[in-house]
């Protein structure tokens, strides 16, 4: 049996169009500082990691992305719902297709960092601690330039970005 809404929209990967699209439903979530901004010249190259619903007529209601972190390890990103359609089941499935990206790309561990704990906890998500990576990974991971990355990594430069944010996981 279909969802309720389910069939008033679809998800899929996202375009180059999209990108002004994306940005423009996630900046009331930047402003509000929960979600991190990014220039634009980022969505493009982070395009093949977006997934998006869209309507019939093609408006975008829904975003989402998946970024690889490590052999094992992703994370769930810009997961962000327009107003008019939250609790309609839109982010739930956005994070069911990005999951089912994540097991195709054989990731095993997903990470988030959120303030939305029991949309996640619902998700199959748990609250962790700190350290879930070895010394070894943690030297190599530290080497990357990605916000995101020292987010997980939970670097002092990055501290004002996270407070208030909850680290979770799910094990795929
Ligand atoms: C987190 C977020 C993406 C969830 O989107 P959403 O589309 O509202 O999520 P869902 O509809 O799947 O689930 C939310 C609620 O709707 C309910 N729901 C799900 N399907 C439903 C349906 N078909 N009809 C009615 N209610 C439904 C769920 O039970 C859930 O209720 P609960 O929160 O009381 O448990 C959205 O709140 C958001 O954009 N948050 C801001 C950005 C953010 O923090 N992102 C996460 C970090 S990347």
């Amino acid at each position: 049996m279909a969802e309720p809404g389910k069939s008033e929209y679809s998800i899929r990967r996202a375009r180059t169009a999209d990108v002004p699209e994306i940005q423009k439903l996630i900046e009331p979530l930047v402003a509000q500082r929960i979600l991190l901004g990014k220039e634009r010249v980022v969505f493009y190259e982070a395009v093949q990691e977006f997934r998006v619903a869209t309507l019939v007529d093609g408006t975008l209601i829904g975003c989402g992305a998946l970024h690889v972190m490590w052999e094992d390890l992703g994370e769930v990103r810009t997961l962000a719902v327009s107003q008019d359609w939250l609790g309609r089941g839109v982010g739930h499935a956005l994070l069911q297709t990005l999951e089912t990206d994540a097991r195709e790309l054989g990731l095993r561990r997903l990470f988030c960092l959120t303030f939305e704990v029991p949309f996640f906890t619902r998700n199959g998500f748990m609250e962790i601690g700190e350290e879930i990576i070895d010394p070894v990974v943690y030297s190599e991971m530290v080497r990357s330039t990605d916000e995101g990355v020292a987010e997980f990594l939970d670097l002092a430069r990055v501290k004002p970005n996270t407070l208030g944010n909850s680290r979770m996981l799910k094990l795929l």
